[in-house]
């Protein structure tokens, strides 16, 4: 350590102490430093994907660098990245850097943040590496299709010093609906899967490919880092006779801990980081399922044993991850904000069309505060087009705590751009793992509580991250001033 800069050297110091801010991070990152800052290009545009194994076609899809998904980013805590996005795409884009804490005019937002990345143009994100951990990037334009036809890639930050682990492997998992010929359906954004469960499919690909098998052996150790970038489909993962441990949600390092039920629940856009210790026996195959929907259990893949063992039983290395910089939020000091959901199909929609047809003042009660013709409502408003206007605005630095109801017959994984905030209860009972996350996964009727502290300035999207959803309407703005 003493032969870094004393910027590095006191940065690590401060981050071990778990006392650095976002301000200082920044002040030390300074751009002219060249040291620690690493280029990378994106470049989006149509191309192929091989997501289905022969004798299937390729898939026309789109990618970034020609590929789905889009380039591993990986830097190491710290680091500043410097992303240049060329856009070879028939239509505007921007890319977002879900679950990082970067600068507002870095966020990737079209119109609320930025000019969207017209056609042909170039634009050069640049920000720090803050917290270490997994995370995603995904265009912010019309993303129910963007996203859909393949345009996202993980984006890894290590920690100086991260758990001693035999192998690291990131999984990104997604899922299509594709027609017979292998080919996207083109129903992008229909209402019926914006007022339902989204743009559910019919295929589920680990990086891009359905996935055959992952070799491994017995007595081995895997980081495993998930990354879910389906539109809609949330996956719970089964991984049978193996009990993972979960060290990170969205990036952020939790109390290790198994997780409830066995099954590794994952809403679009959010991220699970195991360390799996491979305990079947030599030459056996285990299936992986995903059971998140009770009718649908669906077979994502095989561990496939090697006939000959890497050690007898699993290591007992320490599995705890570093702390991230986190401000930590004071309970008696903070400000309470209320947040509803509202509408969907079999909820408030039903009823409002049913008041429609009986006529003006048939509907009643919560409906008449209801206003556009948005699918979905966070207090009452359904946004539509671009949403500039906060719904709510917190003062900075201050401790908040905001109080989401699920006021609707279906899940939806909420999340908040610009921080990381601690889930602090659901139901009213309070939450065990320290989880700090992003987005978070509301059950239908489910009343959660988040909290976190401000501190990071300017305009923030807030929205349901089943990318149908927030296309129907369930997005605003947080104004953090
Ligand atoms: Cu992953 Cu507003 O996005
Ligand atoms: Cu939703």
């Amino acid at each position: 350590i003493h032969n870094l800069p004393l910027s590095r050297r006191r940065l690590l110091t401060a981050l071990a102490a778990g006392t650095a801010s976002l301000a200082m991070l920044r002040l030390m990152s300074n751009p002219a430093r060249a040291a620690g800052r690493k280029n990378f290009s994106l470049r989006a545009a149509p191309g192929r994907a091989r997501l289905v194994p022969e004798p299937h076609g390729e898939t026309p899809a789109w990618c970034y660098n020609d590929a789905v998904p889009g380039p591993e980013l990986r830097v190491r805590q710290g680091e500043r990245l410097r992303v240049t996005v060329e856009n070879a795409l028939a239509e505007e884009t921007t890319v977002h850097w879900h679950g990082l804490r970067v600068p507002n005019a870095m966020d990737g937002v079209p119109h609320l943040t930025q000019r969207p990345i017209g056609v042909g143009e170039t634009f050069v994100y640049e920000f720090d590496a803050v917290d270490a951990g997994t995370f995603w990037y995904h265009p912010h334009q019309r993303s129910f299709e963007q996203v859909g036809r393949g345009l996202y890639g993980p984006l890894i930050i290590e920690e100086a010093d991260p758990p001693r682990v035999d192998r690291e492997v990131t999984w990104v998992l997604d899922d299509w609906r594709l027609t017979q010929s292998a080919e996207i359906g083109e129903d992008f954004g229909n209402r019926h899967d914006m007022s339902h469960g989204g743009r559910i499919g019919n295929t589920a690909t680990i990086n891009g490919r359905v996935p055959e098998e992952f070799a491994v052996r017995r007595g081995e150790r895997v980081r495993l880092r998930l990354v879910n970038a389906a539109n809609a489909r949330i996956f719970g993962l089964d991984f049978q006779d193996h009990a993972p441990t979960v060290i990170a949600l969205d990036g952020q390092p939790v109390t290790p801990h198994e997780p409830a039920g066995g099954l590794v629940v994952l809403g679009p856009a959010m991220r699970a980081d195991l360390i799996l210790d491979m305990t079947a026996e030599p030459g056996s195959r285990v299936q992986v399922i995903d059971r998140f929907y009770q009718d649908l259990e669906y077979r994502l893949i095989d561990l496939a044993y090697d006939d000959a063992p890497l050690r007898d039983s699993a290591p007992n290395w320490s599995v705890a991850l570093p702390a991230n910089p986190l401000p930590e939020p004071d309970p008696a000091t903070v400000r309470r904000h209320e947040i509803v959901f509202n509408g969907g199909m079999m909820g408030d929609m039903v009823m409002r069309e049913m008041g429609g047809s009986m006529g003006e003042g048939g509907s009643s009660g919560m409906m008449g505060m209801m206003h556009g013709d948005g699918i979905w409502f966070i207090n009452g408003k359904a946004a539509e087009g671009h949403v500039l206007d906060p719904m709510l605005t917190l003062e900075r630095d201050r401790s908040h705590v905001i109080a989401m109801t699920n006021a609707t017959a279906w899940h939806h994984p909420i999340h908040l751009h610009g921080h990381s905030f601690r889930v602090i209860s659901r139901n009213g009972a309070p939450t065990i793992h320290r989880e700090w996350q992003d987005t978070v996964l509301m059950a239908p009727r489910e009343r959660v509580e988040i909290t976190f502290v401000a501190d990071n300035p300017g305009d923030w999207m807030f929205h349901c991250h089943i990318l149908e959803h927030q296309a129907g309407g369930m997005m605003g703005v947080i104004r953090v001033a």
